[in-house]
């Protein structure tokens, strides 16, 4: 068979261990062709290839990023995107294509397994969102990198009383502010499912500088105050309409250093979360993904993507995978709340 692989949206540490998986166990066990699309959509619109063989994947497995780019490109968002893409991949002999992404580059995977694409998903994304699997590799990453950065935050703020605000990403889950901010050890976690009370977040700083050390609030970018808009970097939105986020850590902080009478800085660890070698989880469970498939591209199977449930690797529809997101629940949230003020 010949398949073709891409990798969509946002890049995220694990991706490489996925193509990794892919080449290997299609080349050796299959005697298979890969091909590696460059940048996501973008590579089979215009045709952009790569050859991937052994040689080309020898040693990627700790690398972050992703050897074949990404870009958030949308064939879609073009009149004739899907003609296009189709033709690429009869014109190359494409049997199968295995897109590597989030809830946009799946959701356009679904429309072309709807369109007659043989079409297998696999899940990344840093922010965790997506329903039907347990976990995305490249979460465990970001969340490793955002607890180091707050237990060093936890003494630099402790050292010259002052509040610290750390800003993660997270656009619609707060995923990542949550486990980060309970692995860490925050005063507060504001999360986007949840808009926040700014009283109360000043009243946990204060009880937090009462009792003799200095807060840490963590919040996801996408968190906003009850009743107001979300804090946006700029007017700017990409392909699939999502609005640039940044800024909200700024702006909580000048508020609680203002009513603190104490002072409060911000530090955004923005793409720091999302670049870097992968962790051994994120290795290994984005491995399975891979292997998983090429099985699935190998059982004829389309319109699915590979999920983690438990401990195993299923398969599920890639309608239900794109259908919703997977948000922090009012019970999770409860149990950081344990420990917050
Ligand atoms: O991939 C998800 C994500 O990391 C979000 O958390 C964040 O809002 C977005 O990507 C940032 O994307 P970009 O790097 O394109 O600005």
């Amino acid at each position: 068979m010949r398949i073709g692989i891409l990798t969509g949206g946002g890049d995220c540490p694990g991706l490489n261990a996925v193509i990794r998986a892919v080449v290997r166990k299609a080349t050796t066990e299959h005697g298979d062709e890969v091909v590696g699309f460059r940048d996501g959509w973008r590579g089979v619109l215009e045709n952009d290839t790569v050859r991937l063989d052994l040689a080309a994947v020898r040693g990627v497995l700790p690398r972050g990023g992703t050897v074949l780019g990404t870009s958030r490109t949308n064939p879609y968002a073009l009149a004739d995107g899907e003609q296009r893409v189709l033709e690429t991949l009869s014109r190359l002999g494409i049997d199968a294509l295995v897109p590597v992404g989030g809830e946009d580059t799946l959701g356009v995977a679904n429309r072309l397994a709807q369109a007659g694409l043989q079409c297998v998903g696999v899940p990344k994304t840093i922010d965790n969102d997506l329903d039907a699997t347990d976990y995305t590799f490249g979460f465990d990453t970001a969340v490793g990198v955002a607890t180091e950065a707050i237990d060093r935050l936890h003494t630099t703020g402790d050292s010259h009383h002052r509040t610290l605000v750390v800003e993660v990403m997270g656009r619609h889950a707060g995923w990542i502010a949550l486990h980060a901010g309970m692995a860490g050890g925050a005063t507060v976690v504001l999360v986007p499912e949840r808009p926040f009370d700014i009283d109360a977040v000043v009243a946990h700083c204060q009880h937090r500088f009462d009792s003799g050390y200095s807060p840490i609030v963590v919040v996801s970018e996408g968190a906003r105050p009850d009743g107001a808009p979300l804090t946006t970097a700029s007017g700017q939105t990409d392909a699939f309409g999502h609005i640039r986020l940044g800024g909200i850590g700024e702006a909580l902080a000048r508020v609680i250093e203002e009513r603190t009478g104490r002072e409060a800085r911000a530090v955004v660890l923005g793409h720091i979360q999302r670049g870097g070698t992968p962790t051994p989880f994120d290795r290994v469970l984005a491995t399975r993904f891979g292997l998983a498939a090429v099985d699935a591209v190998h059982q004829g199977r389309t319109g699915v993507m590979v999920a983690l449930r438990g401990t195993d690797i299923v398969q599920v529809p890639l309608s239900v995978a794109v259908a919703q997101l997977k948000l922090v629940p009012v019970e999770r949230y409860a149990e950081a709340e344990v420990f917050v003020g």
